[in-house]
């Protein structure tokens, strides 16, 4: 990738094709004291208020810097490698970090551990990583006194608080409003799938668990997802077509949103899942396609509950999972109260929280 000149014209040339960049563009990215406040790197002019015939009277390349004279009399020397960044997409941090596929044979995945200063490290970097790379992470050590969780998540980003409160605490109760608060068993599911959006990350804090059941389990909603688009194309197309409802009610609220079980991007590509079958209901639609919807959904079902894909774990106190609740899916193996306590704590975070933190390390650590 390149800055080039020709006749006060400058060009980017990726190596296959030369893209004149246009004068505007770089007359909005004038660096200097005058135009851009060296703290925040906020504009201290407005361009959406400007004539947009801007022509460039003389530029030229020097020591990594293009300088250019601007008809309008101003004259900005522009870093090539900020210029150059914004042509490769290194800073869409989420997308340059590749996912890793796994299943049930996923070993080896390396667990971190707490300690002070944690948020602030190069660990913390690494932690993101694998975060991105699996979709999930588990950090051992995490202390577990005064809702510690709270402080974990607003060390990374900010807890996004819902009507569950701030953080909320998983353990089996009388009149329970979620059947995460029962002993049952809870198959793979994605939190809150009835908000708008949905909460990103959630985070899962270990306090107490003597109990020989409650076993952890975890699916990658990406691998299953991208494995029935290869083997099943029918159904990977209607499950990623027809938006269904998902419907939550409680006493002051009654929460609602609509969506595709698998959810793809604008180039049709993962996006996110939504699964969690006691909540969701499908429009009324020709018989054929509810025919083939409803063996499609349980393809999916059969997909996701299969030994094939899922691990499961035991969390011991002071583990703390963190979960990307649009990839994947969470459950839990019933247990006994009897045995004794199982107590978790949880609360959610959204991708600006992760992403801009692993920015902000990248920046720190010049990584
Ligand atoms: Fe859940």
């Amino acid at each position: 990738m390149k800055i080039e000149l020709n006749e006060n014209k400058v060009f980017f040339n990726n190596g296959k094709s030369i893209q004149e960049i246009h004068p505007f563009w770089l007359r909005e990215r004038v660096d200097g004291e005058e135009f851009l406040d060296k703290g925040t790197q906020q504009r201290l002019f407005d361009p959406s208020t400007m004539d947009g015939k801007i022509v460039i009277k003389n530029a030229q390349i020097k020591n990594g810097f293009l300088e250019v004279n601007f008809n309008d009399g101003v004259n900005s020397k522009i870093e090539i490698n900020k210029l150059e960044s914004e042509f490769s997409n290194k800073d869409d941090i989420s997308k340059s970090i590749k996912k890793i596929k796994w299943d049930s044979t996923l070993k080896n995945v390396k667990n971190f551990s707490f300690k002070d200063g944690f948020f602030e490290t190069k660990e913390m970097y690494e932690l993101l990583v694998s975060f991105y790379e699996y979709g999930f992470v588990i950090i051992k050590n995490v202390p577990t006194e005064n809702d510690f969780i709270v402080k974990f998540a607003n060390s990374i980003g900010s807890v996004r608080r819902t009507n569950f409160g701030e953080h909320f605490n998983v353990r089996s109760k009388l009149n329970p409003n979620d059947l995460a608060y029962t002993t049952l068993h809870l198959s793979p599911h994605t939190d809150n799938p009835y908000r708008n959006p949905v909460p990103c990350i959630q985070l899962l804090h270990c306090i107490k668990n003597e109990v020989k059941g409650g076993l952890s389990t975890i699916v990658d909603g990406y691998t299953v997802t991208e494995n029935l688009k290869k083997k099943n194309p029918e159904y990977y197309k209607i499950l990623s077509e027809v938006k269904v409802r998902f419907k939550f009610i409680d006493k002051n609220v009654v929460l609602e949103d609509w969506s595709e079980l698998i959810h793809l991007d604008e180039n049709k590509k993962f996006k996110q899942v939504r699964f969690s079958p006691r909540l969701d209901y499908v429009p009324m639609l020709e018989k054929n396609k509810l025919d083939l919807y409803y063996e499609a959904r349980k393809k999916l079902s059969d997909l996701y509950n299969s030994k094939k894909n899922r691990v499961e774990f035991k969390l011991s106190p002071k583990d703390l999972i963190m979960m990307d609740n649009y990839r994947i899916l969470h459950g839990r193996t019933k247990f006994d109260p009897s045995e004794g306590k199982r107590f978790l704590q949880g609360c959610y975070i959204d991708f600006d929280s992760t992403e801009g933190k692993l920015r902000h390390l990248k920046r720190k650590f010049k990584i």
